[in-house]
């Protein structure tokens, strides 16, 4: 799978790891930036170009990580088709994919340990959408929602 990766300072170095990780199990990964983890940075632009990246098909997936996933994911949704999901968890990573078909996995450095990362983001590129049912149907709801609220 071809994933783009973004953060600010706080991200730095979980995306770093996390890049290597994934590369490791055969993905191709993008650093779309920040560079530093010395220099504090806005998460707003690095997760812009992830979003528009996987929106316009440029990337099959995102990981956005900032210090607690919040601002960073919640700037990736402004943008058209994207469905970023902060995850704590396995569980929600797994639901993130088979329910919400999320196509960027946003993750807090700040929030969760190196170890858990890795499951998450195991999890998350490993598990399908459960396309043709209910979760279907739903996902259609927030891109008609998407259709009527973002011009
Ligand atoms: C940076 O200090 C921090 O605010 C940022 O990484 C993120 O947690 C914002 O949502």
């Amino acid at each position: 799978m071809r994933i783009a990766f973004g953060s600010d300072h706080a991200g730095y170095e979980l995306k770093r790891t996390l890049m290597d990780y994934l590369a490791a199990s055969g993905h191709e990964c993008f650093d779309l930036g920040a560079d530093t983890a010395e220099t504090a940075s806005s998460y707003v632009p690095y997760s812009l170009k992830v979003a528009e990246g996987v929106a316009g098909g440029l990337y099959d997936r995102g990981v956005l990580i900032c210090g607690t996933g919040l601002g960073i994911s919640m700037t990736a949704n402004k943008v058209r088709g994207i469905r970023a999901a902060v995850c704590t968890n396995e569980f929600m990573a797994r639901m993130a994919r088979q329910h919400n078909d999320a196509n960027i996995l946003a993750l807090g450095a700040r929030v969760i340990g190196r170890g858990l990362a890795l499951g998450i983001a195991d999890t998350f590129f490993c598990t399908e959408f459960e396309t043709g049912g209910r979760h279907q149907d739903r996902v259609d709801e927030i891109l008609a929602a998407e259709a009527r609220h973002m011009k």
